[in-house]
């Protein structure tokens, strides 16, 4: 039996490594004021087809379910977020704060970075038309990015501003209808061979080419790099007008999050998508959005590059999984005593392991150094003392077993006992 492509198995290892990326995005989403909130896994297709654009309609993981509804697993949770915003927005003050981490399915060529499944944490603001929320936005962004450990040398956000291409457009008197298209081939030009994009833009190729090499000027995102700077932000980020985001959603401030040595796909991505809302509920409810999504598979693979931030990931793992107490049962006659201890240890809030069956003493103490255990406690000849051993000082004290839960509670009271 063969995994799908583009599916992961997380053995324990990949399940730490999960977890601390999950924590730390949790984390900083929290310190930013965001709350959590969550959506279906499976929506109907519709949802997608309306808004998201080409691109993401292609990679639909869809089907028939067997009330013969499409239905289609979600490629991403913008779609979803409007759709809930526009069903429960009367029942909350705006703007929203709100963050999630899900799972994603995405029919994609499988290739370095990007999988058939992948995790995201979300971060949106809803209902916020001033600036003072993009600048906000990516601020989080950054922070959540230098919560691994990663700085201004390892990642860059790259802005720019959707409507600095619409004015572009209306100015060349290009139908509205073809914007998307246009916006499309933009998005895809750093990607594909030069040739490719001037056949898609025709007679637009040489002013883009050209817009593209000299930069543009747009005072709204100089007073967004303004915003960062007051934060000692301004070094993670830089304007670049070729980010235009494949999503058909955005309307304004885009941006993406890149690996500086430029060896990997995307980050991070994100922006304003003031009319989302309003469309997907046929204008029922209009409420300006932002919002960005990190997902899990680069950032992994970042982090794995970088050595300050792959020894702090190992570090918090270890301390992370690491228990508190092992113990050594050396006579079997005192198993009944040892487990009587452990069942109070543990509903003492202390994580506790010890060998299910006779096991020499040896392999009892590599176990405990295996498990990261702060103690080690012996019950053996002693009894009714037991031997607590201090794995870190490998001091050893004998004490009698009704005042080993005062104790071992005294211990890991003791400041920078663990
Ligand atoms: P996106 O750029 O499609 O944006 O995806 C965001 C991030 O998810 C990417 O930068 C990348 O790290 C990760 N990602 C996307 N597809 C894959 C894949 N097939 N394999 C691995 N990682 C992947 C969105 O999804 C928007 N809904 C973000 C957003 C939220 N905009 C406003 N709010």
């Amino acid at each position: 039996m063969q995994i799908l492509p583009g599916f992961r198995d997380f053995l324990p290892e990949d399940c730490a490594r999960r977890n601390y990326i999950f924590s730390r995005w949790r984390e900083v989403a929290c310190r930013y004021g965001f709350v959590e909130w969550e959506g279906p896994p499976l929506e109907p297709t519709a949802l997608y087809k309306k808004k998201s654009g080409e691109e993401i309609i292609d990679q639909l993981f869809n089907f028939t379910d067997k009330g013969e509804r499409e239905v289609a697993l979600r490629p991403e949770l913008t779609p979803t977020l409007a759709r809930v915003i526009a069903a429960h927005e009367r029942e909350f003050k705006k703007p929203l704060k709100w963050f999630s981490i899900g799972q994603f399915f995405r029919y994609e060529k499988q290739q370095r970075g990007r999988l058939r499944e992948h995790f995201q944490l979300n971060c949106d603001i809803i209902g916020e038309p001033d600036l003072g929320a993009d600048i906000e936005l990516v601020a989080l962004c950054i922070d959540v990015l230098r919560a691994f450990g990663l700085t201004e040398k390892d990642f860059v956000v790259r802005i720019s501003d959707r409507e600095f291409w619409t004015d572009f457009l209306r100015e060349k008197n290009v139908p509205a209808d073809r914007w998307d298209e246009f916006l499309q081939t933009i998005d895809k030009s750093g990607r594909e061979p030069r040739e490719m994009t001037a056949r898609k833009l025709g007679n637009l190729a040489d002013p883009v080419f050209a817009t593209l090499k000299n930069g543009g000027k747009s005072e709204k995102l100089d007073k967004l790099v303004d915003g960062l700077r007051g934060r000692g932000l301004a070094d993670f980020v830089s304007i670049d007008i070729g980010i235009v985001r494949g999503l058909a959603y955005y309307t304004g401030m885009v941006f993406e999050a890149f690996d500086r040595a430029g060896k990997f796909r995307a980050i991070a991505g994100g922006g304003r998508y003031d009319n989302l809302i309003a469309q997907l509920s046929d204008g029922a409810v209009s409420l300006a959005a932002l919002g960005f999504a990190m997902g899990d598979v680069v950032l992994g693979e970042l982090i794995n590059e970088i050595l300050r931030a792959s020894e702090a990931m190992l570090k918090a793992i270890a301390s992370a999984r690491a228990i508190d107490v092992y113990v050594v049962i050396a006579k079997e006659e005192r198993r009944a005593d040892a487990l009587r201890h452990i069942q109070q240890l543990r509903d003492g809030g202390y994580r506790v392991d010890y060998p299910l069956s006779p096991t020499k003493v040896g392999r009892q103490f590599q176990a405990a150094e295996d498990a990261g255990a702060a103690l080690a406690i012996l019950y053996g000849d002693e009894w009714p003392q037991v031997k607590v051993k201090n794995l870190t000082t490998r001091e050893e004290s004998l004490i009698d077993h009704r005042a080993l839960l005062d104790s071992v509670t005294k211990f890991f009271n003791m400041p920078g006992s663990v």
